[in-house]
């Protein structure tokens, strides 16, 4: 251990309070690292700002207007582990607000095949960027190297968490939120709702994330869905019990709840992370996929998400209901992204009265 990894898990060892607090700068985001940095004043304002920021970009002068925000800035998107849609969206977000982006994604091009630490490896994409978007296979990566930016650089440039190891990944749950909101717009959105998490909640980072994000709304019910190992971390049912967050615990069949359920999350099984490689293709999940049978124990006002890939825990011919939202979902993940990047550079109170402006304009 060198005298970094001494300091950095004392770091990490201490309260999410003191996390947030180096995060967070005068109680406005700079890095998003946990989930538990968003609160409903944030989230809800990422949600006026998402739904701004869509209609301002329906025209060209719009869409113009936001390209110009973010010119003069840069960002390194340093994806460590696969990746499609938060990388793309992430790319597209940058680009919308004009930011130009440089990526690795191919490690065997990094130093650090060289032997370089991850620590100057990030030291070094600061030199370059303004802002630097990452994903790791390492739990505590993104919280590391935000803390080392944050403490012992001359150079902090914001860091945001596309996905850590097996714990978190916030901007996925922000995104999710968004279309929650969204999708019970009309039912005054998210509180009082009941929400299935099912598939692989122990090894997946977005319901954990997810999961982590429900104490900002009011009578929430969750309902974990899943074989018991992969059943939900305990960490995670003590927090929700610390925050008094209604949950029960279905190990048997998705069948079983589906009727009560407002929003129902899918997952895939995370075998990348199995102790031995096959381990999760030994265990049963017939009973916790959703198909077309399935439709009709759903809610009229239902909402089917999955933060994707897919295999087959959701039927293709699913796809087609109504209810089905996840592919909306996926595309919100682009949006959310440039208005939590608009936020984190405040730019985000130009972009609204921008907005008013277009909206009182009796020409637009
Ligand atoms: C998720 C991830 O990478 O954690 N994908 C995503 O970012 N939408 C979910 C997964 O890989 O199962």
């Amino acid at each position: 251990m060198n005298i970094l990894d001494q300091e950095f898990q004392q770091f990490h060892h201490s309260s999410t309070a003191n996390k947030i607090e180096l995060f967070n700068r005068d109680n406005h985001l700079f890095d998003l690292i946990l989930s538990q940095q968003l609160d409903r004043k944030v989230l809800d304002h990422i949600y006026h700002l998402t739904c701004a920021m869509r209609k301002i970009s329906k025209s060209k002068k719009g869409h113009l207007f936001l390209q110009n925000r973010l010119p003069h800035k840069r960002a390194i998107l340093y994806f460590a582990q696969p990746s499609s849609r938060t990388f793309l969206s992430f790319e597209s977000a940058c680009h919308l607000l004009g930011i130009k982006t440089s990526d690795i994604r191919d490690l065997s091009l990094s130093s650090e095949v060289k032997g370089e630490s991850s620590d100057d490896t990030i030291r070094t994409f600061s030199s370059y960027a303004h802002l630097i978007v990452m994903r790791h296979p390492v739990g505590n990566m993104a919280e590391r190297s935000a803390w080392l930016l944050n403490t012992h650089s001359n150079r902090p440039v914001p860091i945001l968490n596309g996905g850590s190891g097996h714990d978190q990944h916030p901007t996925q749950a922000m995104l999710d939120i968004y279309t929650l909101q969204r999708s019970f717009s009309s039912l005054e959105g998210l509180d009082g709702k009941t929400i299935i998490m099912c598939g692989d909640l122990k090894r997946g980072r977005t319901v954990r994330s997810l999961t982590y994000l429900m104490k900002n709304y009011n009578n929430i019910s969750l309902i974990f869905v899943a074989p018991p190992q992969f059943q939900m971390g305990e960490d995670l049912l003590e927090y929700l019990n610390l925050h008094q967050i209604q949950y029960s615990i279905e190990s048997e069949s998705l069948k079983n709840v589906l009727p009560q359920a407002d929003a129902i999350y899918m997952t895939r099984v995370q075998d990348e992370h199995d102790q031995q490689k096959g381990e999760s293709a030994q265990i049963d999940l017939s009973n916790f996929k959703l198909s077309v049978d399935d439709l009709p124990l759903i809610k009229e006002h239902g909402v089917i998400l999955h933060p994707f890939p897919r295999r087959d825990e959701i039927d293709v011919e699913v796809d087609r209901d109504p209810r089905a939202k996840y592919w909306r979902q996926e595309r919100n993940g682009m949006w959310t992204r440039a208005a939590l990047i608009a936020h984190i550079f405040g730019v985000d109170g130009e972009i609204l009265n921008y907005f008013e402006e277009q909206s009182d304009s009796p020409t637009d």
